[in-house]
């Protein structure tokens, strides 16, 4: 690994150049006016399989296309499945951002870009760890199938297709994806449970146009106080859900998991001091990290209708929508609680009101076993590199890809973050410690030789 170690710091300025062009392509998959460059970072990652002669192709979907990668077979080898996305959100609020988005800063050691972390920054570990292996060694020690897709931040609905159709293609061992986050500084994780979400939308219409409140207001229904008051009916006032049967479901959390949980040693207030927020909220008798881990949520994501504009306007608008979220713990059914979520807003809505509801996508949360050869090779992986073994945590985010990979290739997946929760990741100024950068690509290098030895 000596050698394989040399190059990684020979050859690190020249990563985070090419790191930097990555991120230069505003890769945003939810906004149509960026599909030219969504192709772009496609077309980016092919060049970057190319340039170490992996067999590449890029697949087209009815969305984005999914860059589709393999390193040269070896016989009796192990075979990995690495995922990765190289879509990002949209970089708003654009003002809040200290430098563009897309013109990549480095500041005390960061990186500063949309998709620095999320996910461009972690995934470009896998290559350039391969390339590593590549031009020392002359190939991989492992059988290496990429599969790096531009839609993860929309839901990945066109994946399960390829999924589906390339099973045989894809088989593999066990699956491997760096987008998550380590616990907190110096202490990197695996984490071994994710939750699922389901993601809609309601729009409740009224007059057909906006009219005057004070000729119209007080005789028929306002589209915005009736959405006020169905959102209100979500949750009771100390944040307990109050969709019927949405925690029908869930398994008590056990004693081991909990026990678990309090062993990580979560340092509560500084997490509330780092997003500023001066008191933990949610629901009853359930700590910090388990609201976040493993106890779903439903969160309005985005509220609006009426008047937005400076001063005052005295109108009864004609609509008003909410997004709204939830984020799914292992058996709850996505489809199950999205029909039991409509149903709610329905029995909420007042007459006169019509309810348009929109179901956007929606995948389970799962957790797996941490006590197999592939989590125990992950974890000499990971001492071998950041200098002390990984905590085993779950987190409260959402990687469609992990179920699919589990119910249609039958496969678990190590997931290996190299982040912070702290990076601002979906936010302004999102970032990635170029350390953790460097530190990821020789933990993934490792890997592979790791995963060879049972
Ligand atoms: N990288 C995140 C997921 C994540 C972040 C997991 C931090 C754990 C810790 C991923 O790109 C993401 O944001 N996913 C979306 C999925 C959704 C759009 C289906 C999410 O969780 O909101
Ligand atoms: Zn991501």
């Amino acid at each position: 690994m000596q050698q394989i170690d040399q190059y990684l710091s020979d050859n690190s300025a020249r990563f985070e150049t090419e790191l930097l062009e990555f991120l230069r392509i505003p890769s945003v998959s939810a906004d149509s006016a960026f599909k030219g460059d969504v192709r772009r970072a496609a077309e980016f990652v092919r060049s970057q399989f190319r340039s170490i002669d992996f067999a590449v192709v890029l697949v087209e979907t009815a969305g984005h296309p999914i860059v589709y990668a393999e390193s040269p077979f070896v016989l009796g080898a192990p075979t990995v499945l690495v995922y990765g996305h190289y879509d990002v959100q949209p970089p708003d609020p654009l003002g809040e951002w200290k430098t563009p988005p897309f013109e990549p800063a480095i500041r005390d050691g960061y990186v500063f870009a949309r998709g620095a972390t999320d996910d461009k920054g972690q995934v470009f570990t896998h290559i350039k760890s391969a390339e590593a292996w590549v031009k020392t060694v002359g190939s991989v020690p492992v059988n290496l199938k990429y599969v790096i897709e531009g839609e993860e931040e929309v839901g990945s609905n066109n994946l399960e297709i390829f999924l589906n159709a390339s099973r045989s293609k894809l088989k593999s061992d066990v699956a491997v994806i760096s987008d998550t986050s380590q616990f907190g500084p110096g202490r990197p994780a695996i984490t071994h449970g994710l939750r699922g979400i389901v993601a809609c939308e309601v729009t409740l219409r009224g007059p057909k146009q906006d009219l005057h409140s004070g000729i119209f207001g007080g005789s028929i229904a306002n589209p915005a106080n009736a959405l006020a008051r169905i959102v209100a009916s979500l949750h009771d006032v100390n944040g307990k859900i109050q969709i019927p049967g949405f925690y029908d479901d869930i398994p008590p959390l056990t004693p081991e998991e909990r026990s678990r949980l309090v062993d990580l040693r979560f340092d509560e207030a500084a997490y509330l001091r780092e997003i500023e927020v001066s008191a933990p909220f949610g629901e009853p008798g359930y700590t910090t990290l388990e609201r976040r881990w493993v106890r779903p949520t439903c969160d309005v994501n985005g509220i609006t209708g009426g008047y937005q504009g400076e001063g005052p306007k005295t109108i009864v608008p004609a609509w008003a929508r909410a997004k709204i979220t939830c984020r799914l713990v292992p058996n709850q059914s996505p489809e199950k609680i999205v029909k039991s979520i409509e149903q709610h807003l329905r029995a909420n809505c007042p007459p006169g009101v019509k309810l348009e509801f929109r179901e956007w996508h929606g995948c389970p949360g799962y957790a797996f076993d941490t006590n197999n050869r592939y989590m125990h090779a992950a974890t000499r992986a990971i001492a071998d590199s950041f200098g002390v073994e990984p905590v085993f945590i779950r987190e409260g985010g959402t990687i469609p890809v992990v179920e699919s990979f589990r119910r249609i290739l039958g496969l678990d997946t190590l997931l290996l973050g190299w982040g912070q929760n702290t990076d601002n990741l979906h936010g302004p100024n999102e970032h990635f410690l170029l350390a953790d950068f460097h530190r990821g690509t020789k933990a993934s290098a490792h890997l592979w030789q790791e995963l060879t030895r049972s």
